[in-house]
């Protein structure tokens, strides 16, 4: 890693005028320069095709790249924790609740609760790890405005905890619009360092690019930027050791063997990024189902869950 100390201007090739409009775009690191596609600098401080590049190149000089051992990177994994859903059956095909070092997705239509396990995450997040939780606080970025203090409320008290406490603990970031969510998942690292968060949950990741970004001739520069997003949510999970936690919305796929049938949205950078997958679907009343798809390591495994006043919890066995 760049030393922290050091600034944009410690870039060769980059004066006091480039930094200046470098940072009024966003570009507030070497990281930031050196993760960033040249076209984007360019873009953003109206350099020359070459010398962005040049740029570019010397800021991924400046990052040490840093290799681990096979072994190394097991001890590391030893270091996994898991945040229980309140569903011992959701927990199981979690392979033991949410874990640490990765992105969970939740995907599933309109109504199916994907809100409601964040805000119920939110919670359990602040039991102590006795009891399943991480003994910390949680950022919540709200991309959708759907966050609702007083469900919070209503699940603390199902745990006996104090809800004056538990909302204390949960910090609420309003996205308004895709790149205000951007730059918040970009300050999250910082606050979750410095509150000592547990838990960072987006709901949802993909709404804002989803309603700004429309047609085709604006997809790849979506994904774009979708994939820098979600590549910083996966460093602070790394980072810190916390879960990250995103819902997804589905689209329609029409199948010309089964019908139409819905798929998550958001295509291939969001399959690629979030560690597991789980699908949730309605069943009757309270009931939901919820299947472990595409996980690398978590075998294909569907369980029933309850969402009730008290939050989650599981259903009838
Ligand atoms: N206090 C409560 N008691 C019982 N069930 C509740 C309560 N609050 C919400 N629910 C259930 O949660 C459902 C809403 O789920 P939620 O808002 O989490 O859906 P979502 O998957 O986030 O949908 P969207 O895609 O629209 O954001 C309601 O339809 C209801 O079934
Ligand atoms: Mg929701």
């Amino acid at each position: 890693m760049a030393d922290d100390a050091q600034g944009l201007e410690d870039i060769p090739g980059i004066g006091p005028v480039t930094a200046r409009k470098l940072r009024s775009a966003g570009y507030h690191s070497i990281e930031s320069i050196a993760l960033a596609p040249s076209r984007e600098l360019v873009d953003a401080a109206g350099l020359s095709g070459e010398k962005a590049i040049a740029i570019s190149v010397k800021a991924r000089e400046m990052l040490q790249i840093r290799f681990q051992t096979a072994a190394e990177l097991l001890e590391q994994r030893k270091g996994i924790i898991r945040l229980t859903t309140g569903s011992k059956s959701l927990d199981n095909i979690l392979g033991g609740g949410v874990e640490s070092q990765a992105i969970l997705e939740l995907v599933g239509e309109y109504g199916v609760g994907k809100t409601q396990i964040c805000l119920n995450l939110c919670v359990t997040a602040q039991l102590p790890p006795e009891s399943g939780g991480l003994g910390g606080g949680a950022l919540y970025i709200d991309a959708e405005g759907t966050f609702r203090p007083e469900r919070v409320v209503e699940i603390s008290r199902s745990h006996d905890l104090d809800p004056d406490d538990i909302l204390k603990n949960i910090i609420v970031a309003r996205a308004f619009n895709s790149d205000h969510q951007i730059l918040i998942g970009e300050k999250a690292d910082e606050l979750v360092k410095d509150e000592n968060l547990k838990l960072v949950i987006v709901d949802s990741v993909i709404s804002n690019f989803r309603a700004e970004y429309i047609g085709r001739g604006s997809l790849a520069e979506r994904q774009q930027k979708l994939n820098r997003h979600l590549h910083r949510l996966l460093r602070i999970a790394e980072i810190h050791n916390i879960p990250v936690v995103v819902t997804n919305q589905v689209v329609a796929s029409p199948n010309v063997f089964f019908g139409p049938s819905n798929k998550p949205a958001g295509g291939h950078i969001i399959a690629h990024l979030s560690t597991n997958r789980v699908f949730i679907r309605k069943s009757k009343k309270s009931l939901r189902i919820a299947r472990v798809i595409d996980s690398s390591y978590l075998p294909e495994a569907e369980c029933v869950f309850a969402i009730s006043d008290k939050g989650i919890e599981d259903g009838p066995v």
